[in-house]
């Protein structure tokens, strides 16, 4: 009886130590996407104003200080890391510039951060006022990153370390608010044709990444763009239903592409994150998810908070818990954090077709011999047996 117990303690210890290990496997995270995610990019950016580094920006960063999120504390870069138990990945140009200053303790095995403020799939940003770093260049830059290391440990060590780990991506958002903001592109365009092209040069960027040896990939769709209040002061305080229709059907698109590109390609493995049902149900029941105000962001100035972004002058909330809406466009951490953990746990309802729980562990199923396999589940049959016997 005794034995059989040791039987079944070592066992579970074993497979308890083998989720550990999976847990661990994940090497690096590099992210790619805008302002949801941006780590501090924008701060080394000349021509743009779309910083995060004045008050009341990172009020609830554990340096009670601005840390360039564009949130009042840490963002779903920070908290997805936290899920997977890495350290954040930081933002290139804070590596690059580190390494302009001969700081030789710099590394991008770590995981890095291309994400920018403003940043949309498409390049129309790059020369607005907002002069973020678009998706393109993003990528262009990690192609750079990947020819420096490729020279640093060679070819097949930086195949290995990139196969293995996570690529975040989280674009698109800034690409619904710019169709809305120029009449130009909505003359050009329908709306179905605007999320078509959006979705094929979203295609065009991953691909990019896929040739250069990336494999396992979290890419979340648009936010429901017509509840920030940007939008909502367009329609009396309700959600602004044309933006809302938009991120749906770009979402659709999306998923689409990515069944096709899978499909496409060997070895992908990837789970899309529905970020606008995630966002539409705490709206619809805020008070089951411990928030009341749903409509006005937390700091900022006019109506809704919703006339500027948050400025060291803007008027701001006494309870940062109790909002959805940090700023006219941005999340607070609070709603952030729910929907981070939906985005890793699920349900399928939000994720597909797997979650980012599950993403870890796809490939590692794949990599295991299924020789060790079969003699696990034996073991296991065994001592299942010897226990119930
Ligand atoms: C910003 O300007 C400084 C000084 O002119 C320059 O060294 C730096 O490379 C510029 N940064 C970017 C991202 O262009
Ligand atoms: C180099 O980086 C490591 C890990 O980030 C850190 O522990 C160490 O103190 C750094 N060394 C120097 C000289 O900055
Ligand atoms: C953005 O600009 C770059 C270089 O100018 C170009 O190669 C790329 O195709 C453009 N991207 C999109 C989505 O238009
Ligand atoms: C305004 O909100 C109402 C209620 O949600 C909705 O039925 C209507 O379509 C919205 N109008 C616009 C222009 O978004
Ligand atoms: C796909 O995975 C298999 C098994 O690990 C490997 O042999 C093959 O080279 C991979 N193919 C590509 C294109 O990554």
């Amino acid at each position: 009886m005794m034995w059989n117990s040791f039987l079944f303690f070592f066992f579970s210890f074993f497979i308890f130590n083998l989720g550990f290990l999976e847990a661990q496997k994940v090497p690096a995270i590099y992210v790619f996407g805008d302002s949801l995610v941006d780590v501090g990019n924008n701060n080394y950016l000349n021509d743009t104003l779309l910083k995060a580094m004045f008050p009341y920006y990172g009020i609830d960063f554990p340096t009670k200080k601005p840390a360039g999120r564009f949130s009042n504390g840490k963002n779903a870069a920070d908290l997805i890391a936290e899920k997977i138990g890495v350290p954040t990945s930081p933002p290139y140009l804070s590596l690059v510039s580190k390494i302009k200053n001969n700081n030789r303790n710099v590394s991008f095995l770590g995981g890095v951060s291309f994400a920018s403020g403003g940043a949309a799939i498409f390049n129309v940003t790059h020369k607005s006022f907002w002069g973020s770093i678009p998706l393109t260049t993003q990528v262009d830059y990690y192609s750079q990153m990947c020819d420096q290391l490729t020279q640093q440990i060679g070819a097949s060590t930086l195949q290995k370390h990139i196969s293995e780990s996570i690529f975040l991506v989280v674009i698109g958002n800034n690409d619904i608010f710019n169709y809305f903001n120029s009449k130009d592109l909505q003359k050009k365009n329908t709306p179905q044709k605007y999320v078509k092209s959006m979705a094929s040069s979203l295609k065009v960027q991953l691909q990019r990444l896929y040739k250069s040896g990336s494999r396992r990939f979290e890419i979340a769709g648009v936010a429901a763009i017509g509840c920030c209040p940007t939008l909502r002061v367009k329609n009396k305080t309700e959600c602004f239903s044309e933006a809302n229709l938009l991120s749906v059907e770009f979402n659709k698109e999306l998923q689409s592409m990515l069944k096709q590109w899978e499909s496409e390609n060997k070895n992908i493995s990837y789970s899309f994150f529905d970020t606008y049902s995630a966002i539409q149900d705490i709206i619809h029941d805020p008070t089951s998810h411990g928030f009341v105000d749903v409509k006005a962001a937390c700091c900022g100035d006019g109506e809704l908070n919703a006339e500027y972004l948050c400025l060291p002058s803007s008027n701001i909330c006494s309870n940062r818990q109790d909002h959805i809406f940090w700023d006219a466009v941005h999340p607070t951490e609070a709603a952030t954090r729910i929907i981070v953990d939906r985005l890793f746990n699920g349900p399928s309802k939000y994720t597909y077709p797997v979650n980012m729980k599950e993403l870890l562990h796809v490939s590692i199923a794949q990599s295991l011999n299924p020789f060790n396999f079969f003699i696990l589940l034996g073991l296991l049959v065994t001592c299942y047996q010897i226990n119930t016997n």
